[in-house]
């Protein structure tokens, strides 16, 4: 079974609406980022889109967005909002679109499920031949700190009708994995459990900064989301770059 294939039915409600309102974020995206830094923007790529929550917001404005994602359900499911045309089925370490971009997006720690730093190099490279001179490329990653805290502290339960969902966190070899637990209720009343695995990692922030200064990014500003500064305790940091 594919990540997100089951939860998915759960995920808006609970990642993207309980957890993170998606309005401060996207507010977040367009006030702070774009236009602060690029307010020029006609064109963005938002990479790794999922179901098409920031989506909705860009679309309300005047941009001209590409979406893509490497999963087809969470495209098929975005495709009841946005112009098929306009959405990518692709890997973000690995795309052609012959075309650049203003500015390209990669929003809530899409990154993160890059398993391997070698991937978040080719993810690095796509968004630097994707962007025109100048061009934005904001992304934001759950910290090395964050992830620690969540597989030791955290356990999660929803309610959904007759369901419930249980979200927990282990790491195994080296890997970070939300374990995903659905008691779904049977026709004949019984509770069938469903469980996924979503995959993630992190690298540390000084890795990162150095990679994107070596791949001929400037860094404009990085924020830690909830606190603004980034210190060695920030949970959930965004990077704002620009292509030299
Ligand atoms: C946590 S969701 C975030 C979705 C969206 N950016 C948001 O803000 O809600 C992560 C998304 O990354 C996508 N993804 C994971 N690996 C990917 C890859 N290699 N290329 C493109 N998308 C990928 C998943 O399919 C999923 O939709």
């Amino acid at each position: 079974m594919k990540t997100y294939d089951v939860f998915l039915d759960y995920y808006d409600q609970i990642v993207r609406s309980i957890n993170n309102p998606i309005e401060d974020e996207v507010e977040f995206l367009v006030e702070d980022c774009i236009k602060q830094y690029k307010p020029e923007t006609k064109t963005i790529l938002e990479t790794a889109c999922g179901t098409w929550v920031v989506a909705k917001e860009l679309r309300k404005s005047w941009y001209k967005v590409i979406w893509l994602d490497i999963s087809e359900k969470m495209l098929e499911r975005a495709k009841k909002n946005i112009w098929a045309s306009d959405l990518v089925l692709a890997d973000m370490t690995d795309f052609d679109l012959a075309t650049t971009f203003d500015t390209i997006l990669c929003n809530y720690n899409s990154i993160c499920h890059l398993l391997k730093w070698e991937q978040w190099q080719a993810f690095f490279d796509m968004a630097y031949k994707h962007l025109d001179k100048d061009g934005l490329f904001v992304f934001d990653i759950n910290t090395v700190y964050e992830f620690e805290n969540i597989t030791r502290e955290f356990a999660q339960f929803y309610n959904f009708w007759e369901d419930t969902v249980c979200l927990e966190m282990i790491k195994n070899e080296g890997i970070y994995e939300w374990i995903v637990k659905i008691f779904k209720k049977s026709e004949d009343w019984k509770y069938e459990l469903i469980q996924e695995v979503v995959r993630e990692n992190s690298f540390p922030i000084s890795k990162i900064k150095k990679e994107l200064k070596d791949k001929w990014f400037k860094i404009l500003e990085m924020v830690d989301y909830h606190y603004g500064e980034v210190t060695a305790k920030s949970e959930r940091v965004y990077f704002i770059c620009k292509k030299k």
